[in-house]
């Protein structure tokens, strides 16, 4: 596989997706074909050595460009099924949790604790104890009530905190997907002060807070944001510093980088490092430069991971592009539906006859929006075909649902041309497992 892992020019086959010498597709060496043929569609397929690969390309990135003080840390909410977050195990990276479900994930890859950052807005009680008592090595604290709660709570034992600021950034992409902007629902607003004030309201309850916090989005194409969040991040901390002597130890400048699902720009790690580099380089001589963090989810996950499709029905209005139904949709890709988003896709079959044109690919769920690819170029697809939609692996498994009772599709993992099932296909019979009646409609 060639390991280059950030392409260069659009509309060549994602990493790690090949053609064999009959023409038909193949991921992380493995053939497509045999792996609908084994599991049933439809199917994610997740690479192994694609997740490691992008993993460690940001990794060797931002040491390149910012030496050894940097941390990376899988957003684990992109794809948490456990074999997949065991197959990054081994590589020097952080986890972090939106939840304490995503905990249990983890713990089921066997990360251990001290590799664990628990985020996430309205934290429940439970998970506050759950942290206390040793779930994870980290914290970071998204409002002024947690905080409350926090400083509430007698026995912390060796965790650390961190802050979530709202920095007042909007970054150019999805408003649903847009996080670090004033007034929305995650972190304390850092122009009015209140960041400042939750600052040295930890202080004064004796909760040290060692690190400040920011995501502006996702799906963020430009990486001077990511400088200008820094930098505003970096003044909140001189300002804490004049006050109180201390420097909180790190700055982390969350997730968000961009891939190319279809004609984005893809943000490389070296742009992403290099404008944090940009913004140390703009602070004062004298200031002692933090640890810094980021975050990525679907940088890593999202090409590691194509779902695979069967094709069923199809018909035509003369005038119109064709529409071809798959078997699966918005059940196991909410992605279209949900954001507008643009997906590329390929036949895994080589070969065959006709010419490419635009085709309208539809899922089997009951609602118009349930369009998987608007107006694809792409071969005639005939019932039977298979079709891969690529760089699936991010926000699909984990948002998938059994609307219309159709069970979610099963998840296999790739690893160096071997291939094993590692989230079992849902049944009918599952969907019903929470299921009661009640006393009085039971039969004699
Ligand atoms: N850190 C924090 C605090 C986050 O909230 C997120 C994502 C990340 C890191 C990782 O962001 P990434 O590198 O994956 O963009 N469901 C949406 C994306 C929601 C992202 C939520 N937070 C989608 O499918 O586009």
């Amino acid at each position: 596989m060639a390991l280059d892992t950030w392409p260069k020019e659009a509309h060549t086959l994602p990493l790690g997706v090949e053609r064999d010498p009959q023409g038909n597709l193949t991921f992380s060496g493995v053939s497509l074909k045999e792996l609908a043929q084994t599991y049933g569609t439809p199917l994610y397929v997740l690479s192994a050595d694609v997740a490691r690969a992008r993993a460690q390309a940001i990794l060797q990135a931002f040491h390149r460009v910012l030496g050894p003080r940097v941390y990376v840390s899988y957003a684990m909410k992109a794809l948490y099924i456990p074999a997949f977050l065991s197959a990054l195990k081994d590589l020097p990276l952080q986890f972090d949790a939106a939840s304490y479900g995503e905990v249990v994930a983890a713990q089921k890859a066997g990360i251990p604790p001290s590799r664990l950052r628990l985020h996430g807005n309205n934290k429940t009680d439970r998970e506050l104890e759950l942290a206390a008592q040793g779930a994870v090595g980290e914290v970071i604290i998204d409002n002024l009530d947690e905080l409350e709660r926090w400083l509430r709570l007698p026995r912390r034992g060796s965790l650390r905190f961190s802050l979530r600021v709202a920095p007042g950034i909007s970054p150019h992409t999805h408003e649903y997907i847009a996080t670090g902007g004033r007034g929305g629902k995650f972190g304390v607003d850092l122009e009015s002060g209140e960041a400042f004030l939750a600052l040295r309201e930890a202080e004064k309850g004796g909760l040290p807070i060692q690190g400040l916090h920011a995501h502006l989005g996702s799906q963020i194409q430009e990486a001077e944001v990511y400088a200008e969040a820094l930098h505003r991040l970096l003044d909140l901390r001189a300002a804490f510093f004049e006050v109180t002597g201390r420097w909180l130890a790190e700055v982390n400048v969350g997730g968000g980088a961009a891939v190319r699902y279809d004609r984005e720009k893809e943000l490389s790690p070296a742009a992403w490092a290099e404008s944090l580099a940009h913004a140390l380089s703009r602070r004062p001589r004298g200031e002692p430069r933090p640890v810094l963090g980021i975050e990525p989810g679907r940088a890593i996950a999202a090409p590691a991971g194509l779902t695979l499709y069967r094709v069923g029905d199809s018909h035509r209005v003369e005038g119109f592009a064709p529409v071809v139904a798959v078997d699966g949709g918005m059940g196991d890709n909410i992605r279209p539906a949900l954001y507008g988003a643009v997906y590329g896709a390929a036949r895994v079959e080589g070969g065959g006859e006709g010419e490419e044109g635009p085709v309208h690919v539809v899922g089997r769920y009951c609602e118009s929006g349930d369009i998987l690819l608007r107006g694809a170029v792409l071969p005639p697809l005939k019932r039977g075909d298979l079709l891969a939609v690529f760089l699936t692996g991010a926000y699909t498994h984990p948002m998938a649902m059994a609307y219309n009772g159709i069970p979610r599709p099963a998840a296999v993992l790739l690893e160096k041309g071997r291939h094993s099932l590692v989230w079992e296909r849902e049944t009918e019979q599952d969907l019903f497992r929470f299921h009661r009646l009640a006393p009085w409609q039971e039969g004699p």
